[in-house]
C-alpha cells in the first residue's frame, strides 16, 4: 500500500494489518459453536481475521473446519485452541498441517514444549496475557503476539477490566503487537485503544449475531433485547472448586449453575466423587450450556455468553455493515483529533 494514501485509521492499523495480512487490524475472537466456517470466512472476507474455535474440536474436525472454510475465503484466518484440551498437540500438528498461519492459544498459560512446537511449524502466535509481567513472560518463550482481554467480555473472563489492562500493559509494550478486547463496539472505542498504542482489537459480543451467524434465532433475539446489565458474571459457591468466571445474560442457566456446583459439593463431601471429577463436571457446564442456546436455541435453560457491549448490538447486521460502520466512525472520530 502507498503510504501518502493511507488514512489516519489504516495508519494505526498497519502493524496489527501487516501481522494478521488482513486490511483491517480488527480480529473476530473465536467464540465455541459461532466460529464456524461461514462466521470465519465472513470476517475475513469483510477485511478483518477471522479466528475459528478449535477449542471444543477433535483433531479431524478441525481439519474439516479449516478446510471448509479455506474454500469460502482466500483471505487468512486463525485457529483457537484452549491450552487445556487434552490433544492439544495434535491439534497444533493438525494446524500446521493446514494454510493456516496464526494460532491463537487461550485458557491459560501455554507450556513452553507447546510454544516450541507452534513456532517450529512457523505458526504466528498469539497469546492472552492477563499481567504485564505474563506478556513479558509469553513474548519471551516465543509469543508473536500478545491479546489482553478485559473483565466486560464475553465468556471466560479475567479479573480486570480493559482500561486498566490498556494502561498498565500498552505503555510497556510499546514496540511489540498488543490486541485489545473486551467491550469494543464503536469505531471510537477502538480508536482510542490504537492510539493508546495497540495494534488492533479484537471483537466476539458485537460480530456474534451478524447475519452470516449460525448462531439460533431465539440466540439472536435474545442478544438484541439485552442491555449491558443483563450480561452478568457466574459465582464461584467453593473455593475448592475454583471457576473461572463466564460472563452470559442472565437466566436459568446461571441457576442450573449454581445448583450444580451444590450438588458436586455434597457429593464430594459424601466421598462420592472426588476433587477432579468434580472440577470437569463444573467445568463442562458451559460448553454444553453454550451449544444449547446457539445451536439448538434453548435460551432458558442453555448459556447466552455476552459481552457487557450487548447492550450496544440492536439489530441483525451483515458483517460488512457492522464493519463498515466501525472502521467509518473510527475515520471521522480521528479525523476531528
Ligand atoms: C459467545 C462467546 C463465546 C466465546 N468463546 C470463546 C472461546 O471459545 N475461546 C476464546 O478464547 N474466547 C472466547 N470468547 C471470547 C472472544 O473470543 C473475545 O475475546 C471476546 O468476546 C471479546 O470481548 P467482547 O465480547 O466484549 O467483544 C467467547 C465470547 C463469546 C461472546
Amino acid at each position: 500500500m502507498v503510504k501518502t494514501n493511507m488514512s489516519k485509521l489504516d495508519i494505526l492499523f498497519e502493524k496489527g494489518a501487516e501481522f494478521l495480512g488482513a486490511r483491517h487490524a480488527i480480529l473476530g475472537g473465536a467464540m465455541t459453536w459461532l466460529s464456524d466456517s461461514d462466521l470465519v470466512s465472513a470476517i475475513s472476507n469483510a477485511g478483518c481475521f477471522g479466528v475459528l474455535a478449535g477449542g471444543a474440536m477433535l483433531p479431524k474436525d478441525l481439519e474439516h473446519e479449516i478446510n471448509l472454510t479455506s474454500k469460502k475465503t482466500d483471505k487468512p484466518f486463525g485457529v483457537n485452541l484452549i491450552t487445556a484440551h487434552p490433544q492439544l498437540s495434535d491439534l497444533v500438528d493438525t494446524v500446521a498441517k493446514t494454510n493456516v498461519k496464526h494460532l491463537v492459544l487461550a485458557g491459560g498459560l501455554p507450556s513452553k514444549e507447546i510454544i516450541e512446537k507452534a513456532k517450529s511449524y512457523g505458526l504466528k502466535l498469539m497469546c492472552f496475557a492477563p499481567i504485564l509481567s505474563i506478556g513479558q513472560k509469553l513474548l519471551k518463550m516465543g509469543a508473536d503476539a500478545l491479546i489482553i482481554e478485559g473483565h466486560e467480555a464475553g465468556g471466560h473472563v479475567g479479573p480486570t477490566a480493559l482500561t486498566v489492562l490498556a494502561q498498565e500493559i500498552l505503555p510497556s509494550l510499546k514496540d511489540q503487537i498488543v490486541f485489545v478486547a473486551g467491550g469494543i463496539a464503536t469505531g471510537s472505542m477502538m480508536a482510542n485503544f490504537l492510539k493508546m498504542g495497540a495494534a488492533g482489537c479484537q471483537i466476539g459480543t458485537l460480530f456474534a449475531c451478524v447475519k452470516e451467524s449460525n448462531a439460533h434465532p431465539n440466540f439472536k433475539k435474545a442478544f438484541f433485547r439485552a442491555n449491558a446489565r443483563d450480561a452478568v458474571l457466574s459465582i464461584q459457591l467453593d473455593k475448592k472448586f475454583p471457576v473461572i468466571p463466564v460472563r452470559a445474560l442472565k437466566n436459568e442457566a446461571y441457576q442450573d449453575f449454581m445448583s450444580l456446583q451444590r450438588q458436586v459439593i455434597t457429593e464430594f463431601e459424601a466421598g462420592r466423587l472426588d476433587l477432579k471429577e468434580g472440577q470437569l463436571k463444573i467445568e463442562h457446564f458451559w460448553a454444553g450450556a453454550l451449544r444449547r442456546a446457539a445451536i439448538q436455541g434453548d435460551v432458558e435453560r442453555g448459556s447466552i455468553m455476552a459481552g457487557q457491549a450487548v447492550g450496544l448490538v440492536k439489530e441483525e447486521l451483515s458483517i460488512g455493515e457492522v464493519v463498515s460502520n466501525l472502521t467509518d466512525e473510527a475515520e471521522r472520530y480521528l479525523a476531528v483529533q
